[in-house]
């Protein structure tokens, strides 16, 4: 085994026989060793990347503003549900969970990711999501900017990758980005340095949204093995629908699907759940239900539903309620249309709507993914 110490021994490089890379273990002063691959076959490139992760460590733990766990996840970027593997998930729920009694504190603030810059790049419209990043980043100590793209240079005729060039010149740690093109996040990752968080691209897919929808039915039911979740309404345009089938049946629950043909994907029997177009049918046995939006934006160039018949049918209200499981409870990412995917009355009525508990613990996932996405980042990345 090659083997070379330095920074008085904090720091080592080594390369075992049948290894191709060398890796790098680093040994601060009352902290527990922290072992990472260079990724690389080459001594001096190994020894460039060694130096530059001690002196993050060592600046990190200095201004204590750093812990050396290890994480389960060990990912950079959240882009899709789909990616996750269930203890991923789980490891984003437990983390969450110190951020759920900290944000209930009357001093919600900590130095964890003090000096950490962070870009809200929203190209749609928003209200949970982005400021819901926007708290959770502050909380964490971190400087968050929210670039008014209606004001930025895309109006002068610059691509999105010039400007997404344009801000990682800046070094950011993350960049948070909804858009309407499915995929975008993705393509956005591989050219940055920094974490990409996919905050909602196009039909496709809002992680986040889904693991705080998890977040919520833990607290709730403690255990995802046995429950049924009817997800309801416009299936098709619905990124929402998508994280939370990939996440909530890898957690163990049962997916009921119900919308009518038209808003239904083609592919949907691909994803592991029933399929209903009546609400009788579809809510029977069910302990949650989940509401989405009618994607308006969406449906370009195709006739909308009208609006008293979709109610009527697929709007959920008292009645429909109680074809579910008797004091079974309703769901809404946001933002609602009041009337037309569900009763006014029952959105509000905290005995059985758990909306605004879903909008409250996505600043407790969110802060849990931006810790563990830089710290990932400071081990893992470039
Ligand atoms: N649920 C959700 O994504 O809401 P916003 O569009 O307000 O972010």
């Amino acid at each position: 085994m090659k083997y070379i110490e330095l920074k008085n021994k904090q720091l080592q490089l080594y390369k075992r026989e049948k290894s191709k890379f060398w890796q790098i273990k680093i040994k601060l002063p009352f902290r527990k060793s922290i072992r990472i691959s260079s990724r690389t076959s080459i001594f001096n490139e190994a020894n460039e990347i060694a130096l530059k992760k001690y002196e993050i460590f060592s600046l990190d733990i200095a201004n204590n503003s750093i812990n050396n766990k290890e994480y389960f996840l060990k990912k950079i970027h959240l882009i899709n549900s789909k990616d996750l593997n269930k203890k991923d998930i789980e490891c984003l729920l437990k983390e969450s969970e110190k951020y759920i009694a900290f944000n209930k504190q009357n001093i919600k603030k900590t130095k964890i990711l003090e000096g950490r810059t962070i870009f809200n790049l929203f190209f749609e419209d928003s209200t949970r999501t982005r400021t819901s990043f926007e708290v959770a980043a502050k909380r964490l100590g971190a400087d968050l900017i929210n670039v008014a793209l209606k004001d930025s240079s895309i109006n002068k005729g610059e691509t999105l990758l010039d400007t997404i060039t344009t801000i990682n010149s800046m070094n950011p740690d993350v960049l948070i980005v909804r858009h309407p093109e499915q995929g975008i996040s993705e393509k956005i990752s591989k050219i940055v340095k920094s974490c990409v968080i996919n905050a909602g691209d196009g039909s496709n897919e809002h992680p986040t949204q889904a693991l705080l929808d998890a977040l919520t039915i833990k607290k709730k039911f403690k255990s995802f093995e046995n429950l049924q979740i009817a997800i309801c309404g416009d299936v098709i345009h619905s990124r929402v629908a998508r994280s939370n089938i990939e996440i909530l049946t890898k957690l163990g629950s049962k997916i009921n699907v119900i919308a009518p043909k038209k808003l239904t994907p083609k592919d949907i029997k691909n994803l592991n759940v029933n399929v209903y177009t009546d609400m009788k049918e579809g809510l029977k046995n069910c302990d949650i239900v989940m509401m989405l939006r009618i994607q308006k934006e969406r449906i370009v160039g195709k006739i909308l539903p009208n609006e008293k018949e979709y109610f009527e049918k697929y709007g959920l209200d008292y009645k429909k309620l109680n074809y579910a499981k008797k004091n079974a409870f309703v769901m809404h990412p946001g933002p609602m249309n009041r009337g037309i995917e569900i009763d006014s009355k029952l959105a509000d009525d905290v005995t059985r709507s758990l909306i605004q508990e879903q909008v409250s613990m996505g600043v407790a996932i969110r802060m849990a993914c931006l810790e563990i996405l830089i710290h990932n980042k400071d081990l893992y990345g470039n």
